[in-house]
C-alpha cells in the first residue's frame, strides 16, 4: 500500500512537496477582493495582463533549482499543470477577465493529515486555479488508497460577499491598520472563504488568520469539519493587508515560532503559546527596503522560508539578517536565490505546498490553556 499523503505541521521531515510553476502568468484586473489587496502606490494598479515573459522565465528558473535542490536532499517533488491563465472566468454570478498563475500552490491546497483540501478563495481570478493541480490529485488519490481529496464549499463570489467602497484611494496607512485592529475586512460573511495560507497547522491545532482573504463562517466551517481538531482565529493588527499567515508567524520547529515585529500576535493569544512553552522571538529586519517590480508582498517575505526538518530552513538567498537569526537559533540555513519568483506569489513557503512529512498529529498545546482566545 502506497502512503503518500500526510502532513500535519511545517516543521516535521519534508519527504514530498508541491513546488509552482510561473508559467503563463497573468496580473489579472482589479475586481472587488484584488482591489482592496493591491497597494495604492503599486505600479500593478490599473495594469493587467500576461506578465513580461523574460520574468516568467526568471521566476521558472528559480523556481527549477528550489526544485533541485529538493530532490538533492531526497525530497520527491511534484509540479503543477499551469493553464493558460490569460483568459476570462465566466459564472452565473460574475465575470472578470483574466486568472492569475500557478506560482504559489499554498494558497490553494491545504493538506490536513491524509486529506488536501482545494481552499475556497475570495479572488475571482483564482476561480479555477484548483485545476492546475487536478492531475497531481488524481494520480494521489489512484495511488494512495488513504488519501482523502476535498474542495471546500465553492464559493460563488457574488458582489454579496464583498464589501463596497471598503477603501478609496484616501485611506491612509492609519485607518487601515485600524480596521485590521477592529476585524473591519472587504469580504463580507455571506458565504465561506479561505485561503490555505491563511491557515496554520500545529497538529491538533488550527491558528487561522481573520483577515482580507479568510472570514469568520470559514473558521466555523473548519469547527465542524475537522470536530477533533482545534480551530483558533488569529489576527494580527500591525498588517495594513492581512493576506496569509506565512509572512507574519512562522514556526521553525515544535516550541519556537518567529513573529513579525510589526505584526505581532496580541498579548493574550501570545500567552497561550508561552503557557505551553512555546517562545516566540521577533523575526530578523528583512534586507530589502522594498519588494521586487510588479509583486504584491511585502518586504517580509524575508521570513517566508521553507523548513525541511527541525534543523534545517531553506532561506532566500539575500536575507543575511534572516538567515543569521536562524543560524542563531540553532538551524542550519539553506540559501538560495528566488527574488525574481517572489512577484508571481510569494517566497518558499508560499511557492510549496506540503504532500508528505514524517510525523503525526500531536498536540502541542493543552486542552484547556485557550481560554477566551478559542474563537469556537
Ligand atoms: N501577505 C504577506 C506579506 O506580504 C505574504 O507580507
Amino acid at each position: 500500500m502506497t502512503k503518500i499523503v500526510n502532513s500535519w505541521n511545517d516543521f516535521d521531515p519534508l519527504k514530498h512537496v508541491i513546488v509552482g510553476r510561473a508559467d503563463h502568468s497573468c496580473i489579472p484586473p482589479e475586481e472587488p477582493a484584488t482591489s482592496e489587496k493591491v497597494p495604492i502606490d503599486s505600479p500593478m494598479r490599473g495594469s493587467w495582463g500576461p506578465r513580461p515573459l523574460e520574468t516568467v522565465e526568471k521566476a521558472n528558473a528559480q523556481l527549477d533549482n528550489l526544485v533541485k535542490i529538493l530532490e538533492e536532499r531526497g525530497v520527491k517533488v511534484d509540479r503543477p499543470t499551469p493553464l493558460q491563465w490569460n483568459a476570462p472566468v465566466n459564472t452565473p454570478d460574475f465575470r472578470t477577465e483574466s486568472m492569475m498563475t500557478a506560482m504559489p500552490p499554498r494558497d490553494v491546497l491545504l493538506t490536513i493529515g491524509n486529506e488536501i483540501v482545494e481552499a475556497a478563495m475570495s479572488f475571482r481570478c483564482r476561480y479555477w486555479e484548483y485545476l492546475a493541480y487536478r492531475p497531481l490529485l488524481e494520480r494521489y488519490f489512484d495511488e494512495d488508497p488513504e488519501f482523502l481529496w476535498s474542495q471546500a464549499p465553492r464559493p460563488r463570489l457574488s458582489d454579496a460577499s464583498y464589501k463596497h467602497n471598503y477603501y478609496d484611494e484616501q485611506i491612509s496607512l492609519e485607518e487601515r491598520l485600524e480596521r485590521t485592529a477592529a476585524k473591519d475586512f472587504v469580504t463580507t460573511e455571506k458565504e465561506i472563504l479561505f485561503d490555505a495560507a491563511d491557515v496554520l497547522r500545529l497538529g491538533k491545532d488550527l491558528f487561522i488568520q481573520h483577515g482580507l482573504t479568510t472570514n469568520r463562517k470559514a473558521m466555523e466551517w473548519f469547527k465542524r469539519r475537522y470536530p477533533d481538531l482545534r480551530v483558533h482565529a488569529v489576527n494580527f493588527p500591525g498588517d495594513p493587508y492581512p493576506i496569509h499567515i506565512d509572512a507574519t508567524f512562522v514556526p521553525l520547529r515544535p516550541g519556537l515560532i518567529i513573529n513579525n515585529p510589526h505584526r505581532r500576535l496580541p498579548d493574550d493569544q501570545r500567552a497561550v503559546f508561552e503557557k505551553n512553552g512555546w517562545e516566540i522571538v521577533d523575526a530578523a529586519q528583512p534586507a530589502h527596503t522594498e519588494p521586487p517590480p510588479l509583486c504584491y508582498s511585502s518586504v517580509w517575505l524575508s521570513m517566508n522560508c521553507l523548513v525541511l526538518d527541525h534543523k534545517t530552513v531553506i532561506v532566500e538567498g539575500s536575507e543575511v539578517h534572516q538567515q543569521e537569526q536562524m543560524d542563531k537559533l540553532g538551524m542550519n540555513v539553506i540559501p538560495i536565490d528566488f527574488r525574481d519568483a517572489y512577484p508571481f506569489g510569494g517566497g518558499l513557503h508560499c511557492a510549496t505546498a506540503d504532500v508528505n512529512r514524517e510525523g503525526d498529529c500531536e498536540e502541542y498545546f493543552t486542552d484547556t490553556a485557550f481560554g477566551d482566545v478559542t474563537l469556537v
